[in-house]
């Protein structure tokens, strides 16, 4: 076991997804790696809503010998692989763009049609989302290759440096089906911690790869899963009013609420225009 550790203790450890990816984790990985803390070092654990994999990576980097399953819905782990391509052609992008062109600024059209006409005549894997995040204003991506081609003005918004995603996925189970698909499978489990990051009530989840749009019922349901689970990390925001709801139904109704007998963590965390707050609730026995 001590040589295990030793030899995970030279792997990178990331606190922030290698690509950009909207919705990620990353304010929240201090607080998540201190919650671990409380839950077994070689448990099973199912990153149900995956996302960019940064909770799986957390894990598996805490707990080598634990067992993580990344649930892959949005195919991240198809931009990592092609990462090189991505490089390449952010490469390409770079040298279009004036060197001596301000961070954030906007581009001239003659150069966005330059970096138009690149991006059409690349032929290998195009990472939609991270060559978007490079031009467009504001931390926005596209959902595909003609939105990019159809926004209005490019900035300056490209990484100076190449991306990087080495050891990121290493000893790392992934899948990619429906969260309740992936309950099943586990349901019989021993000592199986299941991990909940579904995306917000409020959140525009046409960006990510969902076959439908997420509304309160679906929500329910997954509080709803909650209440047979002995072992979880569920992952929320005040936005929306579902923990109002839960409570007022517990109060009124007595329909018991399944957050109550767990522990909260909240932390602030700041948008364009608004401050907000998310929590992380979680039950270990
Ligand atoms: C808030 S994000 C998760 C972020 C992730 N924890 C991270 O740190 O990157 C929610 C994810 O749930 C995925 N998702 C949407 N519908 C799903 C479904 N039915 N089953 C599983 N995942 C789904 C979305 O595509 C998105 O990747």
């Amino acid at each position: 076991m001590q040589e295990l550790f030793y030899l995970e203790k030279r792997l990178r450890r990331y606190n922030a997804s290698p690509l950009p990816f909207q919705g990620q984790k990353r304010y929240f990985i201090k607080q998540f790696i201190d919650v671990l803390n409380e839950f077994p070092y070689n448990g099973t654990y199912v990153d149900l809503f995956g996302g960019s994999g940064l909770l799986s990576h957390t894990i598996k980097r805490k707990y080598p010998e634990s067992r993580v399953i990344f649930n892959d819905f949005d195919n991240f782990s198809e931009r990592i692989k092609n990462i090189k391509n991505t490089n390449f052609l952010l490469n390409k992008i770079r040298e279009i763009i004036p060197t001596n062109l301000k961070e954030k600024s906007p581009l001239s059209e003659n150069h966005k049609d330059n970096i138009i006409e690149v991006i059409k005549n690349y032929e290998g894997y195009i990472d939609v989302k991270t060559v978007s995040k490079s031009l467009f204003y504001g931390g926005t991506y596209a959902e595909n290759i003609d939105d990019i081609f159809n926004y209005k003005t490019f900035y300056n918004c490209i990484k100076k440096t190449d991306y990087n995603a080495d050891e990121y996925l290493n000893g790392i189970e992934i899948v990619s089906k429906d969260y309740r698909e992936l309950i099943e499978d586990f349901s019989d489990f021993q000592n199986i911690i299941f991990v909940y990051d579904p995306p917000y009530l409020t959140t525009n989840s046409e960006s990510y790869n969902s076959v439908f749009h997420w509304k309160l019922n679906d929500y329910l349901d997954i509080v709803d899963s909650l209440k047979n689970k002995t072992k979880f990390i569920y992952f929320t925001s005040h936005k929306g009013g579902l923990l109002e709801l839960l409570e007022w139904m517990d109060e009124k109704y007595k329909i018991e609420n399944p957050l109550k007998n767990t522990k909260k963590v909240s932390v602030k965390t700041s948008a364009i225009n608004s401050v907000y707050t998310d929590f992380m609730f979680y039950k270990h026995k």
